[in-house]
């Protein structure tokens, strides 16, 4: 079943691309929103619970403001926190993030496993990046608060990185704009490609549900459809807005 989870706020919450580091509205109010969403896809089945260590989310965005080279980002501090949050509780083994320009929204989902946000021990968090450039840069500033390499970018076409893993994948991250034809309707053809390796339980976000709504059209009519997804939840706190789906 889909669901919206929607504050009265989510329009005039916005951030300035240029300044990723800037807070917006008092810590509480943050949490607040973060928490509501997160109850709302506890009680659709999409997590197990609620709870993550607030302190070691400020210590991952604390260690992200002071190390990473971001020349802009649309992940609003409210969306850093949801996907830290949501990967903290999920505990993926595997990631595969698709379209993760210089790392940002990356570490934001690896950040739960990796640094001095860690609260698991991953296998294998996989950044994908098409341009050679950015993902070298990604690279690089995942490897100043990750020495370890579990949380490594690789320089690929998400489709074909995602087809070719070859282990089970936990949560798939979809943020990719494709090329001219596609654009993020690429969405639907990285899911497709992961499709067979993703267990029971296994959980999609997919950036821009909000913003990029029509151009994801038939990736969200695919997460939303019962006989294909178990649940799918539309969050939609700020101008992006962020689809969390479970298989
Ligand atoms: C708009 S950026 C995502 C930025 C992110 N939302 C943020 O706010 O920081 C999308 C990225 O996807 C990359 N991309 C596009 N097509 C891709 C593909 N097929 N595989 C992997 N990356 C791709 C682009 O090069 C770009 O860096």
């Amino acid at each position: 079943m889909a669901r919206t989870y929607q504050t009265d706020d989510w329009d005039r919450y916005r951030m300035d691309y240029g300044q990723p580091h800037r807070a917006l509205e008092p810590e509480e109010r943050e949490v607040a929103v973060v928490d509501g969403a997160l109850a709302a896809l506890s009680e659709e089945g999409i997590l197990p619970h609620t709870r993550y260590d607030g302190a070691k989310f400020l210590a991952h965005r604390e260690a992200v403001a002071r190390e990473f080279e971001i020349p802009w980002t649309a992940i609003t501090p409210r969306m850093q926190r949801l996907l830290y949050a949501i990967n903290a509780i999920v505990r993926p083994a595997n990631l595969i993030a698709a379209g993760v320009f210089c790392g940002n929204t990356f570490i934001s989902n690896a950040g739960a496993a990796v640094g001095p946000g860690a609260c698991y021990t991953a296998r294998q968090l996989v950044g994908v990046e098409i341009v050679a450039k950015e993902a070298e840069r990604a690279e690089r500033n995942v490897r100043r608060i990750d020495p370890t390499g579990v949380a490594r970018v690789v320089a690929d076409d998400a489709v074909d990185f995602a087809a070719k893993f070859a282990e089970p994948i936990h949560l798939l991250y979809l943020d990719a704009d494709g090329d001219e034809k596609r654009g993020k309707g690429i969405y639907l053809d990285i899911l497709q490609a992961a499709w067979d390796r993703m267990p029971a339980g296994s959980v999609v976000l997919a950036h821009n549900s909000v913003n990029c709504a029509e151009r994801l059209k038939d990736y969200l009519a695919f997460g939303r459809d019962p006989a294909e997804m178990r649940a799918s939840v539309n969050v939609i706190f700020d101008g992006e807005g962020l689809e969390v789906s479970a298989k």
